[in-house]
């Protein structure tokens, strides 16, 4: 008999162990310093590729890990519990980049590109918007103009998550503009390719050890071997790839949110205020049972948008649910944990300040908090 079975499998749980292992071991000791400096975390970087957490999804055929997409929720939550900088490295090389390649790439591509960017040895980036085209990404204006046996690139990509870092960028450009978003292509383009420029680093208010940049194209030549599926699919591949994308930035924001929440509890129990631990005053006690409460309704809204995905169904409303949900939940109990540490919760000490920077920004990409609504409501009016 089937029915709802909330326990993790064994597999499951030694992979969070595993993730969280590795976060406290080496992402805490200098989150505050990498976060201060906007610093990138190559070594941690290189030890998630070694760790298998750079492909987690990926079949080990192609060098990943062959998991399911809760565990890989879960060892994002750990990750983005100690450091959402290395959260989003992690998630856009896996459901951005690898998920997208194993999912509508050639055998060739796989073998050249996906192998690569799932054991770690490469790291990839994902390239939709542009200065005028964030939300509305059908209004694409960088150009492949297609030359035959190769398309020549022009245009500009903004705000790209490991844009100075990577060594790959899976690009979305118009090739016929007369057709509209079924005229656009999505092209595998390498760091190094003439005319491919990177530009400046973006001075961020959160998620700073993560590097976002600007990306320029002037007549760059992309084989057309590099193309991702079939002549004009690339609209439907960026938005069935963001689908999946949505689901590790909703486990980023839930990660962000416990971790804090955690740190709340914590403290909660060990600051004396009017002769008693603040745990013990009601305000404080209701903040944390909300916080409690929220947080568990994302993860179970993130658990079942992932089962969707790996049962093979539509998970398109369940991601965007869980998205804005979760985002939502983790700009509320980090503000509310820095409220529960009081004045040692605005300074940087107590990471709490560094976790409400981060959380705003999973309000904003992977398509914003309004666009997640517009996705839900339309499939509820459909
Ligand atoms: N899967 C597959 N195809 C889809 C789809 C999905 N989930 N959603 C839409 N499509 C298809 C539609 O079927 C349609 O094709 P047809 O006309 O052939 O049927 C086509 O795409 C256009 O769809 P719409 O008419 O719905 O397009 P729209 O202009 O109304 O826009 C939108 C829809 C949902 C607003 C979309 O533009 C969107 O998601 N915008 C947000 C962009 C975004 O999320 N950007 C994130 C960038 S990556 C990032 O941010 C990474 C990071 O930070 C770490
Ligand atoms: P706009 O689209 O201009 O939106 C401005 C405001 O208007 C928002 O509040 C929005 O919700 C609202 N709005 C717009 N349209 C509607 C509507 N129809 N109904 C209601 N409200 C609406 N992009 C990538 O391609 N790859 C990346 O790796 C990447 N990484 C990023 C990293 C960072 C740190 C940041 C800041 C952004 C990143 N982005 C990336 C871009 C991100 O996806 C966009 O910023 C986001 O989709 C919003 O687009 P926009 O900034 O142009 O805002």
């Amino acid at each position: 008999m089937q029915g709802i079975n909330f326990d993790l499998s064994e597999e499951q749980l030694a992979v969070q162990e595993a993730a969280r292992d590795f976060a406290e071991k080496e992402l805490l000791h200098d989150a505050i310093e990498r976060d201060t400096h906007s610093k990138f975390p190559e070594k941690q970087v290189k030890m998630m590729g070694e760790l298998g957490f750079l492909g987690m999804m990926v079949d080990p055929a192609y060098g990943g890990g062959g998991m399911d997409t809760i565990s890989y929720v879960l060892a994002l939550e750990e990750i983005a519990k100690i450091d959402a900088s290395a959260a989003v490295i992690m998630s856009v090389n896996n459901s951005l980049v690898c998920w997208g390649l194993e999912k509508y790439g050639t055998e060739a591509q796989k073998e050249k590109y996906l192998k690569p960017l799932a054991l770690g040895e490469k790291l990839g980036c994902f390239c939709l918007s542009e200065p005028e085209a964030g939300s509305d990404a059908t209004s694409q204006k960088t150009t492949a103009i297609d030359k035959g046996d190769h398309y020549l690139v022009n245009g500009t990509k903004n705000w790209i998550t490991n844009g100075g870092s990577s060594d790959i960028a899976l690009v979305i450009a118009q090739t016929d503009a007369d057709k509209g978003h079924r005229g656009i292509n999505a092209l595998i383009i390498e760091k190094g390719t003439e005319g491919f420029v990177v530009g400046k680093k973006e001075d961020k208010m959160g998620i700073r050890s993560s590097d976002t940049h600007s990306l320029m194209f002037s007549d760059s030549k992309v084989s057309k071997e590099n193309r991702i599926g079939d002549d004009g699919h690339g609209f439907k591949f960026a938005m069935g790839t963001l689908d999946g994308g949505r689901i590790g930035i909703a486990a980023q924001a839930l990660g962000i949110a416990s971790g804090a929440y955690e740190r709340a509890l914590q403290y909660s129990k060990e600051r004396k205020a009017f002769g008693k631990e603040i745990s013990k005053h009601q305000a404080i006690q209701f903040k944390l049972a909300d916080m409690h409460t929220k947080i568990e309704a994302a993860r179970f809204l993130i658990y079942k948008a992932a089962f969707e995905k790996d049962q093979g169904r539509n998970y398109s409303e369940s991601a965007a649910m869980a998205k804005v949900y979760a985002s939502e939940v983790a700009m509320w109990v980090t503000t509310q944990a820095v409220q529960v540490h009081g004045g040692y919760g605005y300074v940087k000490e107590y990471h709490v300040e560094r976790m409400m920077r981060d959380a705003k920004i999973t309000e904003i990409y992977e398509g914003t908090s309004e666009i997640q609504r517009l996705v839900i409501a339309r499939s509820i009016l459909k």
